[in-house]
This record gives structure tokens, sequence and C-alpha cells, in this order.
């Protein structure tokens, strides 16, 4: 059965165990894997270099598109195996690992780290282990349901194992467009110019010599971790479909909107749900992760195409998507994670981009990562690629966490991954701050009344008044400014007793 999906004959006598695969991985190696928010992911041959380092200890560094499903990303910490992760991740038990120290993690922005080990400003990537639909005439790598940083990984590395997934469909051939950018400083423009652009191949070039070796699995991707909206996603949609709306009115933006990126999480696949039922029709996405919130819109007969780096879906989802395929490859395609985050694309195509924070502060400034300013929740991501240059760049979270005793928006965010200049809009179930061409004291105000949990305002406003007695472009009472978070590691809450 697998050797329709290897097509070019003499790589027939590669196919072994994923434990004799493992072996070609070595202590002290860079690996890049396939795998970009649970889908497309390596499935065997991570878990056995994990059982391998029970007797056989080795560390290694682990790139990958983004993060990993079925527990890959737990089961490789807790065997010891990941000196360095990078460039993403969002599993509660590598988290732990990083966290501890133990893991050294590098969180960078999802564009960047392909063109970094192209000029060798890191790697180089030792072995290369890809999940693939199948491998054609030419040993062409045809990904499954993610391409991440897979093709730039296979060119690259020194040895490349391929995963062929038999649970995966060969419909799947047909969805991908790989574009390698060419090398710089002479680097000719990337020719996508709406999101339906087609400018690759169906298939990663890569020199059979170095597909090492081959191992067949059968197994479907694990379902996104997403959890159901609520009333708060709702109010913040609801929000955000009436200023989107205002700006249609205002004749600042067409019926079709620009092309929409959503980024990952339950509250951002949440707030693209809640578009199906606004007044927008022929929409476009030119995003990253494609969620279930993709295929409601299409559905609601909103989205006329989606352009992404992978399908990270509902297990019921990726069973309806899966086995209809045919009907789905003439409205999508996946990219490259440098070309579906490319800050060139992106400026280009007049995106409008929807991202979620952790927390933000009175002035707008968005911390996505770090928890209380220390500890490592996922990463960047590619949110930073999109906010920086997005036609619009829109930030939403929930006004309040942990039952209340965190306020989303506080004085100054402990760790700043979007910087002010990167914010245009902030929406929270509370209401939405249109913060475009405002100075920082005129963003204040609206933060505070707009965004923030009534329960908090009046601590904010006391704070703001303070601030502006000591001056400044962004005023601050630096003493105070990190107060409430450390209320909050002393006492559990950000409010005063
Ligand atoms: N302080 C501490 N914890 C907070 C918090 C804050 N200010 N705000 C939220 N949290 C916690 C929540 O309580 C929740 O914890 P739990 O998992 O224990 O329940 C967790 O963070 C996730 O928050 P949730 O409200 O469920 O939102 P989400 O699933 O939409 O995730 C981010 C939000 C910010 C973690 C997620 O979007 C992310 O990692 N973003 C960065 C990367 C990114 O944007 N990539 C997209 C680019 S395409």
């Amino acid at each position: 059965m697998y050797r329709d999906r290897i097509r070019l004959k003499s790589l027939w006598g590669r196919v072994v165990s994923p434990e004799e695969a493992a072996l070609l991985i070595k202590d002290g190696m860079t690996v890049g894997m396939s795998g970009f928010t649970r889908a497309g992911d390596a499935k065997a041959v991570p878990v056995a270099l994990a059982e391998r380092a029970a007797t056989d200890p080795l560390k290694i560094t682990l790139m990958t598109g983004a993060s990993l499903g079925g527990d890959v990303d737990a089961v490789l910490a807790e065997s010891g195996v990941l000196a360095r992760r990078l460039p993403f991740q969002a599993d509660p038990k590598l988290r732990a690992a990083i966290n501890r120290g133990e893991v050294l993690f590098v969180d960078q922005h999802l564009s960047e780290t392909v063109e970094l080990l192209r000029s060798r400003q890191m790697g180089p990537i030792d072995v290369a282990v890809v999940e693939a639909v199948a491998i054609t005439e030419e040993g062409g790598i045809v990904p499954t349901t993610s391409v991440g940083n897979t093709a730039t990984f296979a060119i690259l590395a020194e040895k490349v194992i391929v995963e062929i997934n038999l649970a995966q469909p060969a419909e799947l051939e047909g969805l991908h467009d790989i574009y390698i950018p060419t090398r710089r400083p002479f680097r000719e423009p990337i020719p996508i110019v709406r999101p339906d652009s087609r400018i690759g191949l169906g298939a990663i070039p890569v020199d059979p010599a170095k597909i090492a070796a081959i191992v067949i699995t059968e197994k479907n991707d694990s379902a996104a971790a997403n959890q159901p909206g609520d009333a708060d996603t709702l109010a913040i949609a609801g929000h955000l479909t009436e200023f989107l709306g205002h700006e249609v009115a205002r004749g600042r933006l067409g019926r079709q909107l620009g092309p929409l990126q959503a980024g990952i999480g339950t509250i951002a696949n949440a707030v693209l749900q809640g578009l199906a039922d606004g007044p927008f029709s022929g929409l476009t996405m030119y995003s990253e992760v494609l969620q279930d919130s993709t295929f409601d819109l299409f559905e609601a007969g909103k989205l006329a195409f989606a352009s992404g780096s992978s399908l990270t879906l509902s297990a019921a989802r990726q069973r309806a998507v899966l086995a209809d395929l045919d009907h789905y490859k003439t409205k999508l395609v996946l990219r490259p994670q440098e070309i579906s985050n490319h800050p060139e694309i992106i400026r280009r195509l007049g995106i409008i981009g929807i991202n979620t924070a952790l927390e933000c502060d009175i002035y707008g400034n968005v911390n996505s990562t770090h928890v209380n300013g220390t500890h490592m929740m996922n990463g960047i991501g590619g949110s930073g690629d999109f906010a920086r240059n997005a036609y619009m760049s829109i930030f939403v979270t929930k006004s309040l966490a942990k039952g209340g005793a965190i306020s989303s928006v506080v004085p100054m965010v402990t760790h700043v991954d979007h910087c002010e200049h990167d914010v245009d809009v902030l929406v929270t179930e509370c209401g939405l701050a249109d913060l475009r061409g405002l100075a920082p004291r005129e963003r204040a105000g609206l933060i505070i009344d707009n965004c923030m949990h009534p329960r908090y305002r009046a601590l904010a406003r006391d704070y703001f008044a303070a601030a502006l007695k000591r001056g400044g472009q962004t005023p601050h009472v630096l003493e105070e400014a990190f107060s409430w978070h450390l209320r909050l590691r002393d006492s559990g809450s950000m409010l005063p007793a």
C-alpha cells in the first residue's frame, strides 16, 4: 500500500522502523522536524527517539514550524532529549521544563527561523524529520496538513527522514505551494499579489540521495486544543464586527474587508467565528493557522479563499475537511511559514491582523508571551510578523483572567512583544479602543474607559492621574508601574485587599 505513496521506486529499500530511523539522530545534533500547531508533525521518529533516550541519553536542538501535537513535545521534554527548542511551543509539560530552566527556549518570529538558517546565522541542520503524504517520481516530498518550516529544513539538512503517513489522504497533494525566496542581497520580489496567488511547486525539491530513511505511519493529527467560545468572546466579536462595519461605512474598507489573519488560541478562533454573523462577504484569509473558524466562514458562505501554513482543526472538522478535499482544494493553499508570514506580502496585501494579548497596558503595549513578566506561556509565534506589517493590527483579550484575580489591562506590561507602535485597535468584552493616530496620553483614557473591566477602572484612573503629575510623553510612576503584578505575586490578586 505504501509503495503507491513512494513513487520514486529506488527509495523503496529505505523503508525502516521508527527505531532504526531514530538512530540517525545523534547526541548534540540539530534536528528540524515538520509540525505546525499540531498539524503535519512527525509522529513516530520523535517518540522512538524519546524511548531510546531512556537507555542511551542524548540531547538535541529541536526546531519545528511551531507547536507539535500528540504530546510529542511533552514526551521529548520528559525524556530529557531537548537541550534547546525553537521557535514556538504550546505544551504544558515543555512549558514547565522551559520555566524551570531545563530546556532553553528561543522564542522567534515564525517568519525568521529559516532566514537565519539559510544565511548560516544559525544551524546547520543535521537531520530533518518530515511527515509526507507522498514522495514524487523525482523524489519531491509532498507535505501533509502543514508546510511550516518543513521545506527549508529538508533542503538544508544533511539527511532527511520521511514519515509517510497513510492516515493523511493522498488527495492532500496539490494543496501546497512551495516557494523558497531567492538569496539576499539580490532577492527578487515575492510574486504573491492576492491571497490565492500560486507561485511555487507542489512538492519540496530535495536530492533523493539525502533521503536516508522512510518510516510508515498511520496516525491522525492531534485535534486542535481550542475551547468553545463564550459570552466574552461573543462580545469581543460583536465589538469588532461593529467597528469593522463603521470602517466599511466610512469607505476605509470594502465589504470584503482586507485579507484576514487570526492568531492561535480560543479567543482569536472564536472571534473569527463571530464574523460569520457579520454583514461582510467575499472575505479572504491570508493567515498562518487555519482553524475551525475558517471552515465556519466557508460554510456561512462568507469566505472565498484561505491561504495558510497549517490546518489545525478539531477532530470532527478534521474528518469533514479531509473527506472533502476535492471541494476545498480550490479554496485553500498551504505555504511555507516564511511566506504565509512574510512582511513584504503582509504589507502588500493590506492584512487585517487579529491576535491575542495575555495583557496590554494603558498605552497599548502588548505582552503575548510572559506570565507576570517572567514565565513563558507559548511564544510570540507569528503575531509579530503580522502586527508590525498589517494594514490594521488588532489585539483581543478578555479583560480579566483567573476569575478576576488578574486584570489583562495593566499600568505597564511586564514584557513587551508588540509595542505601542504596532497596535492599532484593542478589544476586550468591555469594548474597543481605536488607537490609530492617538498619542499615549489620549490612548490611556480610552483604553481604561473602553477596555478595562469596571472592577479595575478606578485603580487605573488613580494610577494615570498620579503618572500625569510626573509628566513625560508616556507618563508613569515607575515605583508603582508593576505594583499590580507584585500584589498578584504576593496576595494572589491584582486587587487590593
Ligand atoms: N496573566 C496570566 N495568565 C493569563 C492572562 C494574564 N494576563 N491572560 C490569560 N491568561 C491565561 C488564561 O487564564 C488561560 O490559562 P489556562 O490555560 O490555565 O486556562 C491561558 O492564559 C490562555 O488564555 P485564554 O484566555 O484561554 O486565551 P487563548 O487560548 O486565546 O490564548 C494566548 C491566549 C495569548 C496564550 C495565545 O493566543 C498565544 O499564545 N498567543 C501568542 C502567539 C500568537 O499570537 N500566535 C498567533 C500568530 S498567527
